[in-house]
């Protein structure tokens, strides 16, 4: 069996080829996760794909015209920018026929002709029996006989993390209760806002600001997570991007310190189109000099409540955090969050 490996250009709208790329990475990413609900759909992958601040390039391997395997290169711009994001995703039933080695050599070497000193790669390990390989951070574990392990683990890629996927049933019972708890927790310095779609123009420059933080502040154990730097203008386009291309519907709930004005921390749920997809949780950050206030639980359920008002429906919301990150996941279980897979962080040094 031979194959063929090319790059397919990121299209403006979904081509066939595009939409059989977008299939074969969900196929193969619901067997790693042990759920299809983390899927995102063409158009909505697009959307994303578009961002001219995390630019995105595809492989694809063929084999007899079809495709059947997926690489995926993403990087940020900007001074700091030194790393590479990789994913490779292979149908079951064409691995160890070297369609990984050959789309992994082509994406690193995209990385390195782009001056890149490191990549970093999230791989979803299916749980198991067997042995495990614990994570260096010393919170969690994966099946240490899975094939993205062993794949990545002889070209020369170290394990750094682990991270837990979770899930939330709703609704949540006795939302409104859990806000005004939170709220009374919180106390009268701290008061919640809501949005969906767009930001509004007063907190624009505070999300900036929290956005930035956000890519410094999330526990990335030895992966080192470069500085991602957000501006005002960044916040436009990307509201103006979402609104225009995106399917989806951002809804946030932010917490203003009342004394200064500020928002101090942020949370983003990612809502599909359909009623029967869960809802994915994006950003979470509380500002380091604000922590301590029980802000991250008031964040949480407020939006949950948001959501329960505006869409309700939706049979569940996915989170992902670093297993280390105790403080987070005190929260999530608190609100009902269920582990129910697990993800490793891997590096590889170019340079
Ligand atoms: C990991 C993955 C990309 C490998 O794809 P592949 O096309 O089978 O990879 P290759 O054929 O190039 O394998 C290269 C080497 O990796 C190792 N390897 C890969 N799968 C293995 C397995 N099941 N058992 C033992 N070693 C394995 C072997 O050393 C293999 O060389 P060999 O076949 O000469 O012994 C594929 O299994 C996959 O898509 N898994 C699910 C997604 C995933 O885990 N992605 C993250 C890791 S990149």
């Amino acid at each position: 069996m031979t194959f063929t490996i090319d790059e397919l250009a990121i299209p403006d709208e979904p081509t066939p080829d595009f939409v059989r790329a977008i299939a074969v990475g969900n196929e193969v990413e619901a067997l790693g996760y042990g759920t299809p609900d983390l899927a995102y759909e063409p158009d909505e992958e697009l959307a994303i794909m578009h961002n001219p601040h995390e630019p995105a390039r595809l492989l694809v391997a063929r084999v007899d015209g079809e495709i059947v395997a997926l690489g995926k290169h993403e990087t940020t711009v900007g001074d700091d920018s030194d790393t590479s994001w990789l994913a490779i995703n292979v149908l079951p039933q064409f691995r160890r026929r070297g369609i990984g080695t050959a789309l992994a050599d082509a994406l690193e070497g995209m990385a390195r002709d782009e001056g890149k000193a490191k990549v970093v790669l999230y791989a979803p390990i299916a749980e198991g029996p067997g042995e495990r390989l614990p994570s260096p951070t010393g919170f969690g574990s994966v099946v240490a006989g899975d094939p993205g392990v062993l794949f990545l683990q002889q070209r020369g890629y170290t394990f750094e993390q682990v991270e837990r996927l979770s899930r939330l049933p709703l609704p949540v019972a006795g939302i409104d209760g859990l806000v005004a708890a939170a709220q009374e927790r919180s106390g009268p310095d701290y008061r919640l806002h809501m949005w969906h779609g767009a930001t509004p123009e007063q907190w624009r420059a505070d999300i900036a600001e929290l956005g930035t933080r956000m890519s410094t502040d999330a526990p990335s154990a030895g992966l080192e997570e470069p500085e991602d730097v957000w501006t005002v203008e960044r916040v436009i386009e990307s509201d103006e991007r979402a609104a225009r291309e995106s399917p989806r519907v951002r809804h946030t709930a932010a917490v203003e310190h009342v004394p200064t004005g500020r928002l101090v921390g942020y949370t983003v749920l990612s809502v599909p189109p359909q009623l029967h997809r869960a809802v994915d949780q994006y950003a979470t950050i509380v500002m380091r000099e604000h922590r301590g206030h029980k802000l991250g639980m008031l964040l949480k359920v407020g939006n949950l409540q948001h959501l329960a008002q505006k869409r309700p429906g939706h049979p569940s919301v996915m989170t992902f955090n670093a297993e280390e990150n105790r403080h987070m996941l005190d929260v999530n279980e608190a609100v009902g969050f269920v582990a129910i897979a697990n993800e490793s962080a891997w590096r590889k040094d170019l340079r």
